[in-house]
């Protein structure tokens, strides 16, 4: 599959079969994250691929802030219940972290690096027969989703992965066209 191809197959992919995808696997995927580029060659991003266990504590962790809505604490149990099992069931998943530059400058660079390092994985998880979904937000600075996923001191989270073969391919999003966003200069 030429990388043209891939990028016009990757779709968010929310539904997966529940094959278990395997170290074999996932270690392509890794292999082609680490060859993004990246300014000064900091290679500052670390994946961190969470088992059952792992899974189902950092989405206890999500849980608990959803749970925040709830009506009641039987509907508070039952939020962090079902996002726990629900995260223990995702037949794959990698946190991304990037070490912390104390220069700004690197640290900005390293951010953009580190998400070049994921739309890699991504694409090369589709030339692999895979599906991923990115998923950002507070929950990546919540200590107990740190601690779910073992990410030290010293390291941010920057984006968390759901990876598996998809159920299904959805359709494409509508975006404006590229010729839209795109202007020429002299
Ligand atoms: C940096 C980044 C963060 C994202 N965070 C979320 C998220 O928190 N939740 C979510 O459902 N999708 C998230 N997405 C996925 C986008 O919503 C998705 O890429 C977009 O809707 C386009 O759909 P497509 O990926 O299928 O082309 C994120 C994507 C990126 C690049």
């Amino acid at each position: 599959m030429n990388v043209s191809a891939a990028i016009a197959a990757r779709r968010s992919i929310r539904a997966f079969t529940d094959r278990v995808i395997t170290r074999e696997e996932l270690e392509p995927l890794f292999h082609d994250a680490n060859l993004a580029p990246n300014h000064r060659l900091t290679q500052p991003w670390r994946f961190y691929v969470l088992g059952p266990e792992a899974r189902a504590a950092y989405g206890l962790a999500l849980g608990h802030r959803k749970a925040r809505k709830a009506t009641d604490e039987t509907d508070a149990q039952r939020i962090r219940q079902e996002t726990s099992d629900a995260h223990r069931a995702w037949p794959g998943m990698i946190v991304v972290s990037m070490t912390l530059n104390e220069n700004p400058e690197i640290r900005e660079e390293d951010y953009a690096a580190t998400l070049m390092a994921v739309e890699n994985l991504c694409l090369s998880a589709v030339a692999h027969g895979l599906g991923t979904h990115i998923r950002t937000g507070a929950i990546m600075d919540d200590p107990a989703a740190r601690a779910a996923a073992g990410v030290p001191e010293g390291e941010r989270i920057v984006a968390v992965l759901t990876v598996g073969e998809p159920l299904e391919m959805p359709a494409p999003k509508t975006r404006r066209p590229a010729t839209e966003l795109t202007h020429w200069r002299d």
